[in-house]
């Protein structure tokens, strides 16, 4: 198969598109067809990304990009939830080869059908934005109606579905911006948007329930003081890890694949509750430019196949 390979030094740089074995599926897992994969630049900072669950050095040249769309092209025992042919979308384990590739293993329960209404493309940006949104306000926030949250980054990947799902669970809606993604706020739901890079938002934004933070840094640290008492900070930018206070290192979590969850997103983004962003569209052959060329909103993604352009 082709595969975008990582020979482990520097950033995108060091990814090739090469010749690479397909793999095989084992109990449990299921081979997929990939069709599209989303971009995810941090991936070069990442733990997973240069270790082994156990804490090796792990082995170069490895396979990034861990979200994706495609259609399941064998499984590795008989399952009840996916069969051969279906169209679905999903993430794979951090610590596994990526999605970047024609093929791509993933557990059976990492992946859920594909959105109807959306194609591969768009579908491919979802799991890790949705999921981590999801994740932040539904599991850990419970947030609920009347709620007031605060979402820095509202217009990145998981910002832009935060925004969307607290919306749709009816809270006021606080997002912090840039100038040239205000609007997109508003027509996103938000109740208030704030320019983070003219405005101070601890000047104009108190007690709120939820503060969302997908920045970090004095970002992460400025916020505390406009919760209420009470009230919960959630943060998902990885420096939290290397910070010792015990209210930062609770406040962060990494994202987990859910099929369940991914079921449930699938629906809201059928029903027009979540509109999926993504940034530009990129080829194989131009992998280094989907890492280089920040998006203006939402991720980048890789078009891996050709059945992608027709949406199947
Ligand atoms: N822990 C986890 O499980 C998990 C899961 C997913 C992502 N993450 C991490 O979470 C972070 C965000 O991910 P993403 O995919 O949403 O990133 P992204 O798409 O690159 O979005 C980042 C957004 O942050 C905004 N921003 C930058 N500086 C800001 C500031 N000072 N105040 C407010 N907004 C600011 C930018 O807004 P403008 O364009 O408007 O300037 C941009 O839209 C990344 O660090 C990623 O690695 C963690």
């Amino acid at each position: 198969m082709r595969a975008i390979r990582f020979h482990g030094s520097g950033g995108s740089e060091s990814l090739f598109c090469e010749e690479a074995p397909i793999p095989k599926p084992r109990d449990g897992q299921v081979l997929i067809q990939v069709h599209a994969a989303a971009v995810t630049p941090t991936e070069f900072a990442w733990y997973p990304t240069f270790h082994t669950p156990e804490g090796n050095a792990r082995p170069f040249p490895i396979i990034l990009g861990h979200e994706f769309s495609g259609v399941v092209a064998a499984i590795g025992d008989s399952n009840r939830d996916v069969r051969v042919g279906d169209s679905v979308y999903g993430l794979n384990d951090w610590f596994m080869d990526g999605a970047q590739a024609e093929y791509c293993l993933t557990a059976a329960a990492s992946v859920a059908p594909k959105p109807a209404t959306v194609d591969h493309t768009l579908a491919s940006a979802v799991p890790i934005s949705a999921l981590t949104a999801w994740q932040a306000l539904v599991d850990r926030a419970q947030l609920s109606e009347g709620q007031r949250i605060l979402i820095h980054g509202g217009a990145g990947g998981v910002g832009s579905v935060a925004v969307q799902l607290a919306r749709h669970k009816k809270a006021h809606v606080i997002a912090t911006a840039s100038a040239a993604n205000l609007d997109f706020m508003t027509g996103l739901g938000a109740d208030e948007v704030i320019d983070y890079r003219t405005t101070h938002f601890e000047t104009v934004v108190r007690d709120v329930d939820v503060v969302l933070d997908t920045v970090g840094g004095e970002t992460r640290d400025r916020s505390w003081g406009v919760l209420r008492k009470g009230g919960q900070l959630i943060t998902i930018a990885a420096d939290a890890e290397g910070v010792n206070q015990q209210r930062v290192r609770d406040a962060f979590f990494i994202v987990e694949p859910k099929r369940e969850q991914l079921i449930e997103i699938g629906r809201l983004i059928d029903s027009g509750v979540i509109h999926p962003i993504v940034g530009a569209v990129f080829s194989m052959d131009e992998v280094r430019r989907s890492y280089a060329e920040k998006p203006r909103r939402g991720k980048n993604v890789l078009r891996i196949s050709e059945g992608n352009r027709h949406g199947h």
